[in-house]
């Protein structure tokens, strides 16, 4: 009875979020399944962002909801921005959902379980769902301190939580709640006792973790709580890598972009939310930069590291967009060149502001502009993928390749998927890679160093 699946849809936050509660769940007693069809719990982790997401998620549980008729303790949850976003409404379309837990209860989540569970055994008082939204102060610093039952070479760690902007098409601000930080010893203390355990890489994790520590700690020696916690996580020996998402353009200040060029575990990779290429639809989707302020972060980051790779964040079809504001999105996306990128139909949710206004752009407009975006990244990811070829490339041995036997996977100091013959001992090392050959998606090559000792020490290269 206390098997539990988990399955998450959306962000890393949500992942991490979820790998959390199945730590938690472990420590109470229950096992976590990967096959939902053996799971006595299935919970849903969920995304709001779009309303696609969220109508995956509610076909998942309506699918789930009706296993119960076969197996009354059958229990079915659903966690996180769904949950906030729509509370017991939920209860409205599927009455029979056990458990709605919101984004600041995560780590409440054993002891309902465990209030259902007696309470079906006929030892409690409940008999109705749950349903636990409230905010909690310190909900920030529970999603913390969780060793990962394998040993991974790269780990997310949670910096903080929500985000106080009012970008007019996010749903966010509404399912995350307003910005709030972990202190910085308390993530350095994660992060070493990961490093212990064999990380070697951490992806730094928040709404906008850009303003991390606004709200506990002031700017020193014109450096901003970010970059003082960057600074404190590069001085882990070991650690070879610091990742972070997602940042805002604003945040991108002087002491930022400088901490590119001193800081090397940084490596040469920053994702940037663009958003838009046209200042009119920047203007109205609350944005408070340019596209002249966002190159001038470009260049600026650029310069402080010159192999640098972009990704960033698009939304097409924002209401009111036309073929000039989007012809200024595609110029802005070929111009930085970006080699990753996510790009999203706009899509209104409901209680923000973008909602209110009328979703102008009809859906094959949209959907013409999203795949002209992707026709573009795919040739630009495949050009500096091909600029790869012949160079050789630090990498970062993460673990085995989905698929080819003793096939390894890792990255280079770009984010690039690199694929090579190599064996275990390499995992967690970063050796050099000789690349021969690229696809759109990565990059693959042979390690050149005929023993472990004769690559690169474990010290910090860019190519
Ligand atoms: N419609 C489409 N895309 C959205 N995003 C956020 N809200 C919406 C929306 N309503 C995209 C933004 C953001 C990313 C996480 O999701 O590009 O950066």
């Amino acid at each position: 009875m206390n098997r539990v699946a988990i399955k998450t849809y959306g962000c890393q936050m949500n992942l991490r979020d979820s790998e959390a509660v199945a730590a938690l769940l472990r420590m109470r007693g229950y096992s976590i399944v990967e096959d939902e069809s053996e799971a006595d719990i299935v919970l849903l982790n969920t995304c709001s962002v779009r309303d696609q997401a969220e109508q995956k998620a509610l076909g998942k549980a309506g699918y789930l909801v009706a296993r119960k008729k076969r197996n009354p303790k059958f229990l079915v949850g659903i966690i996180g921005c769904m949950a906030q976003n729509r509370g017991s409404e939920l209860l409205d379309q599927l009455p029979d959902l056990d458990l709605i837990v919101g984004t600041q209860k995560f780590h409440r989540v054993p002891e309902h379980l465990d209030a259902i569970i007696q309470s079906m055994n006929g030892l409690g008082p409940l008999g109705a769902s749950v349903v636990d939204l409230e905010d909690e102060a310190g909900s920030q610093d529970t999603i913390r301190d969780h060793i990962p039952e394998a040993h991974p070479v790269s780990e997310f760690v949670s910096i903080m939580q929500g985000c106080n902007m009012h970008c007019s098409f996010c749903i966010v601000p509404k399912t995350r709640g307003k910005e709030r930080s972990r202190p910085i010893e308390s993530i350095v203390d994660e992060v070493v006792r990961l490093v212990e355990n064999g990380v070697r890489e951490v992806t730094l994790l928040g709404q906008i973790v850009t303003s991390y520590g606004k709200d506990i700690l002031r700017p020193l020696d014109g450096k901003s709580p970010f970059v003082q916690l960057l600074e404190a996580i590069h001085r882990i020996p070991e650690l070879e890598r610091i990742r972070f998402t997602s940042p805002h353009p604003r945040g991108f200040k002087q002491d930022l972009i400088d901490a590119f060029g001193y800081l090397p575990k940084l490596g040469s990779y920053v994702h940037l939310p663009l958003q838009s290429g046209s200042d009119r639809i920047l203007r109205e989707m609350k944005r408070p930069y340019s596209v002249a302020s966002y190159m001038d972060i470009v260049r600026g980051l650029k310069a402080a590291v010159p192999d640098l790779s972009i990704s960033t964040d698009i939304i097409v079809g924002y209401p009111g967009e036309t073929d000039e504001d989007f012809r200024q999105t595609e110029d802005a996306f070929t111009d930085v060149g970006f080699d990753m990128a996510y790009i999203f139909k706009y899509s209104p949710r409901s209680g923000t502001p973008s909602a209110e206004i009328a979703d102008t752009v009809p859906e094959e407009v949209k959907e013409a502009r999203n795949q002209i975006l992707l026709d573009h990244l795919h040739r630009q990811s495949l050009d500096r993928n091909l600029a790869y070829v012949g160079t050789t490339q630090p990498v970062l041995v993460e673990g085995r390749a989905k698929r080819g036997e003793n096939i390894f996977m890792g990255r280079n100091p770009s984010f690039r998927k690199v694929l090579f013959p190599a064996t275990p001992d390499l995992m967690g090392k970063i050796v050099p890679v000789a690349i021969t050959s690229a696809t759109v998606t990565v990059i693959k090559g042979h390690v050149s160093c005929s023993h472990t000792l004769d690559c690169w020490p474990s010290k910090i290269h860019r190519s």
